[in-house]
């Protein structure tokens, strides 16, 4: 199996691409910390794992608290023996234009910036206790698209690909590679709820959406989960610094 010798900590891994990616490092042998502000969808996805043979331990962690962070680091060593691979996929979703409120942007930046820099920081001891491994931040289409109303979105997605590329170099010599998978359009509970913040249901939103891309449809969480498992996996052991995008074509155009 190709997750085998992986301990992993998600983030966000209640929900969406954060549960696909749990089950599917579960599914390649990793032990797998579901870390996630919201006990019950957590506690289900470690239930899911563990009904297939799977092994996951559940850990409420809030990204924005440095301590929680640090519990869901030392609670992962505890149950698993050691941490080699960090996946920052936990993300806040007050996505405004400019006339966002100073109380909207400490929401995206706390969560989104230094949420995803304070994992980083706190996991990195262990990583480089394990002899190195792999950090996979979640950014987004949105990291390099200009799109309408999405000033704090994007200006974080942004951040966490421009983050990824200092983190790549300033780990590279710890044996620790830093990749970004940048999502399009995927069906996930934060799609939908955007959405319908905009007035759209589900289905009037994929009919506009889907053609937006080469492939004509939206994706799966399971299609992310997959790059994501390949970016930890050795067989990407001379890609860091990366941004893959997983996005049906969109963000080629
Ligand atoms: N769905 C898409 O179309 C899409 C596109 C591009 C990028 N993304 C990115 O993918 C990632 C996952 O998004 P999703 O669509 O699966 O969202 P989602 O809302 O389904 O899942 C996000 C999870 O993060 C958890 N979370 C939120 N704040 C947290 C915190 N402070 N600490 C710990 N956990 C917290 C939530 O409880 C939730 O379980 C995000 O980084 C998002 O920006 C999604």
């Amino acid at each position: 199996m190709r997750l085998e010798d992986k301990v992993a900590v998600v983030t966000g891994g209640g929900s969406g691409i954060g549960r696909a990616i749990c089950e599917r490092f579960a599914a390649e042998s990793a032990c797998v910390t579901v870390a996630e502000i919201d006990s019950e969808s957590g506690l289900e996805t470690v239930s899911r794992i563990r009904r297939l043979g799977g092994k996951a331990e559940f850990v409420r962690t809030d990204i924005r608290d440095e301590e929680s962070i640090q519990d869901s680091v030392v609670k992962t060593v505890s149950a698993f023996g050691k941490l080699n691979v960090l996946v920052n996929n936990a993300a806040a979703f007050v996505i405004r234009d400019v006339n966002a409120s100073a109380e909207e942007w400490e929401a995206m930046l706390n969560t989104n910036i230094r949420g995803t820099a304070f994992c980083v920081k706190h996991a990195l001891p262990e990583i480089r206790k394990a002899g190195g491994g792999a950090i996979v931040n979640i950014g987004s289409i949105s990291s390099v698209l200009g799109q309408p109303s999405m000033v704090t979105y994007n200006a974080t997605k942004g951040a966490i690909l421009t983050m990824t590329k200092c983190l790549a170099l300033d780990l590279g010599s710890d044996n620790i590679r830093v990749n970004c998978l940048c999502p399009g359009n995927i069906k996930t509970p934060a799609l939908i709820n955007h959405m319908k913040s905009l007035g759209k249901t589900y289905e009037e939103a994929v009919k506009q959406m889907a053609p937006l891309n080469f492939l004509g449809r939206i994706g799966t969480p399971e299609e992310v989960a997959n790059c994501a498992a390949f970016l930890v996996s050795d067989d990407a052991s001379f890609v860091t610094g990366a941004a893959l995008f997983v996005d049906g074509g969109y963000s080629a155009q």
